[in-house]
C-alpha cells in the first residue's frame, strides 16, 4: 500500500462529466475532498483516438489515483439495420476509449501501489431490449475488460469495477424512451421510479475510497430490483 496514502488528498479523472451520472459522481467525489479533474469533449474527445492519445500524453504526470470511466452512448439501430458508422463509433467512444484511458493513466497507479478504476456499464450489459445490440455488445465488453484489468493490477492494489445503473434519470434516458416508455418503465421496476443520478454516484463514491479495500472485477447493478424480475 502507498505509504503516505492517509494524508494523500487523492485526485480523480472523470470522463462525460458535464452532466447526467457523470456531474453527479464529480459531486460525490468533491464531498468527499477529493480533487477532480474533468476534461471536457474539446480537450478529451473519446470518439477520437487521436485526442485521447494526445490528452494521455500531455496529462499522464497529472498523477491520476482514480479513474472513472463514466461517458458513454447509445445510438439506437435495430439489429438488421446497424449503421456500420454508429457501430464504429460506439465501440470506440464506450468501449476502446476505455482500455485506452486505463492503458494511459494506470502506469502511475501502478508505480505508487494505490488506484481505483470505475467503468460505468449498464444493466443492458447483461440483459437487453430491441435496438440495443450495439449498445448491449460495448457494455457487455466493458465488464470482461473490467475483470481482466482487475485480474492483472491487483497486485497493485489497483481495484477495478463495473457498475451497471438501470434507468436513471438522465438526458440519455429521456432522448431513447417517450414519457409514455418511461411511466410504463418506471411501473415495472420494484422500486417504482427511476434512479437518480445521485444515488448511482454513491455507490461510485465508495468503490473508488479509502474504504474499499477488497471488492475488484465485480460488476455491480444498482436498478431498483428491475433485472430481479
Ligand atoms: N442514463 C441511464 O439510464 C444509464 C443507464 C445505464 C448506464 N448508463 C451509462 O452511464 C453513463 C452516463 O450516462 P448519462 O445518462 O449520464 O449520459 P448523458 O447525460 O447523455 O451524458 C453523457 C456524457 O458523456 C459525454 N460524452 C459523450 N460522447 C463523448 C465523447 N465522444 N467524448 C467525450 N465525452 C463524451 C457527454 O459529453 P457532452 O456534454 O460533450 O455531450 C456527457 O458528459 C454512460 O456510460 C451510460 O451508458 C446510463
Amino acid at each position: 500500500m502507498m505509504a503516505n496514502l492517509k494524508e494523500k488528498k487523492l485526485k480523480a479523472l472523470v470522463t462525460g462529466a458535464s452532466r447526467g451520472i457523470g456531474a453527479a459522481i464529480v459531486s460525490e467525489l468533491e464531498a468527499q475532498d477529493i480533487e477532480v479533474v474533468t476534461p471536457s469533449r474539446n480537450i478529451l474527445n473519446l470518439g477520437d483516438p487521436i485526442s485521447i492519445q494526445e490528452y494521455i500524453a500531455r496529462e499522464k504526470s497529472l498523477g491520476i489515483d482514480i479513474l472513472i470511466n463514466n461517458a458513454g452512448v447509445n445510438f439506437l439501430n435495430d439489429i438488421t439495420e446497424i449503421n456500420d458508422e454508429d457501430w464504429q463509433s460506439m465501440i470506440q467512444i464506450n468501449l476502446t476509449a476505455v482500455m485506452q484511458l486505463i492503458r494511459g493513466f494506470s502506469p502511475y497507479m501502478k508505480q505508487q501501489k494505490w488506484g481505483r478504476i470505475i467503468n460505468i456499464s449498464s444493466i443492458f450489459s447483461i440483459v437487453t431490449k430491441e435496438s440495443r445490440a450495439t449498445y448491449s455488445t460495448t457494455k457487455a465488453g466493458l465488464n470482461g475488460l473490467t475483470r481482466s484489468a482487475a485480474v492483472e493490477l491487483s497486485p497493485y492494489e489497483i481495484l477495478v469495477n463495473s457498475v451497471c445503473p438501470g434507468y436513471v434519470q438522465t438526458d440519455l434516458t429521456m432522448a431513447n424512451n417517450s414519457p409514455e416508455q418511461l411511466t410504463e418503465i418506471a411501473s415495472i421496476i420494484p422500486i417504482k421510479r427511476l434512479a437518480q443520478p445521485a444515488e448511482i454516484a454513491k455507490l461510485v463514491g465508495f468503490l473508488s475510497s479509502k474504504e474499499n479495500t477488497y471488492m475488484t472485477g465485480q460488476t455491480l447493478v444498482i436498478d431498483g430490483g428491475f433485472t430481479c424480475r
